[in-house]
């Protein structure tokens, strides 16, 4: 007999391939799911690269045919993609959603995400799995079994908010490329991330949401001792959004040419709002500091003292002193 867990990893899988057949091979999932991801520019070669699919909007499609199948309920529970309310009656988490299959890092489906193809405010964007025995979200990236060859290759991981960026990336031919998704970032998922590569370029949304957990994301990874860039997109784009109203090839090219390092991009985002106001200006360079600070490595340290020094004006030996007060006070 196989262990639980590898019984959860079946039925997901079976899962899994049941919303992609439905997606494929069905009216509804064809005229509602696909036709959604066509409206949005993906491409089918992607769709099938991702194991994307459709949950139709009926109750129990999923669980009775699994149960059909010989799968037995009480797994299909334990991953969260059957669930029974009060009165005993069994149901699919996910219905009428388009369906993201999330993969561990050695392609086994763990989990999923379904987005809602309705656009009512009352109904939520994203459902997704539950924690189960095989699936703990803050130790799963997005996409880095499709990206860790190109990771390794690269030597830098692009890092981004959601499913259908990650999606997208992919379709401009960037293949370096995993999502937090659902979770602010946490430190299990800086440190997969550098299994791979020591370089991990920030792509999240250009909403206040996303500059605010770029902002807490680039010092995580600073603290990790992982070198961090970031590339942002202007108001309202999401690097999905961003590659389907520019295209491939002059996103590639954003990406290169806006890719910036965490100093340049925290005194830009910081001084936006200061202006020429002298204390807030202070406060910056202190936050700054700060972040620098959290370099384990000395001397890479001292080299973005350096450059914050000629950026934004103040000597060397003042910003020095600062870093020097700031690491003692952390002792
Ligand atoms: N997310 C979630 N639950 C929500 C909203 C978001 O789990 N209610 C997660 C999803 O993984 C989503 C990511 O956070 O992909 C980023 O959220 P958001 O930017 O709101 O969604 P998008 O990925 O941009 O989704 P879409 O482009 O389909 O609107
Ligand atoms: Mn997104
Ligand atoms: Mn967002
Ligand atoms: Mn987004
Ligand atoms: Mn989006």
């Amino acid at each position: 007999a196989q262990s639980a867990k590898e019984s959860l990893y079946i039925v997901s899988q079976y899962a899994a391939a049941f919303f992609v057949k439905q997606l494929w091979e069905t009216d509804e999932g064809r005229g509602i799911g696909l036709s959604y991801f066509k409206e949005r520019g993906f491409r089918e070669d992607i769709l099938k690269k991702f194991d994307v699919g459709y949950s139709p909007d009926v109750w129990d499609a999923m669980t009775q045919s699994a149960i059909n199948a010989g799968h037995k309920l009480e797994f299909l529970e334990a991953t969260g993609l059957s669930i029974k309310n009060d009165n005993g009656k069994i149901y699919d988490r996910f219905r009428g959603r388009v369906m993201f299959p999330i993969h561990n890092f050695t392609g086994r489906i763990i989990g999923f995400g379904g987005r809602t193809l309705k656009t009512d405010k009352n109904v939520p964007k994203y459902v997704n799995s539950p924690e189960s025995e095989i699936y703990h979200k803050s130790n799963v990236l997005y996409g880095l079994f499709h990206a860790k060859k190109a990771i390794r290759d690269l030597d830098n991981c692009y890092l981004a908010e959601g499913y259908a960026d990650v999606l997208s990336v992919h379709q401009a031919g960037i293949e370096n490329v995993v999502a937090s998704s659902g979770t602010s970032l946490t430190v299990e998922q800086i440190k997969l991330i550098g299994r791979f590569t020591q370089n991990i370029t920030i792509l999240f949304d250009g909403d206040a949401a996303g500059i605010k957990a770029s902002l807490r994301g680039l010092d995580m990874i600073l603290e990790e001792g992982l070198n961090v860039k970031i590339v942002s997109f202007p108001d309202g784009h999401d690097p999905d959004s961003y590659m389907h109203h520019v295209g491939a090839g002059a996103f590639k090219t954003y990406l290169e040419e806006n890719r910036k390092d965490f100093i340049l991009y925290k005194a830009n985002v910081l001084l936006k709002d200061a202006g020429n106001d002298p204390i807030k200006r202070a406060g910056i360079i202190r936050d700054i500091v700060e972040s620098i600070a959290k370099i384990p490595d000395q001397i890479k340290a001292s080299v973005f003292i350096r450059e914050c020094s000629s950026l934004l004006e103040i000597d060397e030996h003042i910003l020095l002193g600062e870093l020097n007060k700031m690491r003692s006070a952390k002792l």
